[in-house]
């Protein structure tokens, strides 16, 4: 399987947030902000191991500032590494003011989407080759967030284990 560079999956997305994004204080619902997120990381994903995706986990989503009805949401999603099924996409969300061009850093979010065959089993991804010294970084930083969620799962299954609870 051929190695990609992480541009290869990079995913724009940009989205005016209207009233029906609002939440009851009048800003923008952070759910719709997650779900845009989603579908931008689901994206690059699906650019990088060229088949279906799927949310396995959504981690570090950070809520910087408010973001206002009428702002233009701008997404940019990108793969950040890929192991055997999986693969770590790095959301960043920025807001803009289109009356004044004020842009202000929203969100950012890590997610780890898995790749499927036709019959819904994991399958394997292109491995990432990561050159300029950004990326590397990127990917580095990737390997230290998947060691700290596979520690915590294995944590939580061995603690289920220990206590006789469902696995
Ligand atoms: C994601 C899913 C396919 C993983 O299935 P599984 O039976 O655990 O498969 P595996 O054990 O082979 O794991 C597959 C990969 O997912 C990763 N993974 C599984 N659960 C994970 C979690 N909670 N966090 C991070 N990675 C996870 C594994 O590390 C593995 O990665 P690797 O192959 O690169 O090492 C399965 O849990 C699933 O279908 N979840 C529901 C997904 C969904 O409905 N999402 C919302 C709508 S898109």
């Amino acid at each position: 399987m051929d190695a990609k560079r992480p541009s290869d999956s990079t995913t724009l997305l940009s989205h005016l947030m209207g009233i029906t994004d609002a939440n009851s204080a009048g800003n923008v619902h952070g759910g719709t902000v997650m779900k845009l997120v989603d579908e931008a990381a689901a994206l690059a994903a699906i650019k990088h191991s060229g088949g279906r995706v799927v949310t396995a986990a959504m981690d570090r989503m950070t809520f910087l500032v408010p973001i206002n009805i009428g702002d233009v949401l701008s997404l940019c999603a990108t793969v950040n590494a890929a192991w055997r099924t999986s693969m770590e996409v790095g959301v960043r969300v920025q807001a803009e003011n289109p009356r004044t061009g004020e842009t202000r850093h929203t969100n950012t979010a890590y997610l780890t989407m898995v790749a499927l065959d036709d019959d819904g089993s994991p399958a394997h991804v292109p491995p990432i080759e990561a050159h300029t010294p950004e990326e590397q970084r990127r990917r580095r930083e990737a390997e230290l967030r998947r060691a700290n969620r596979l520690a915590e799962r294995s944590e939580i299954v061995a603690h289920r284990e220990r206590e006789g609870e469902a696995v």
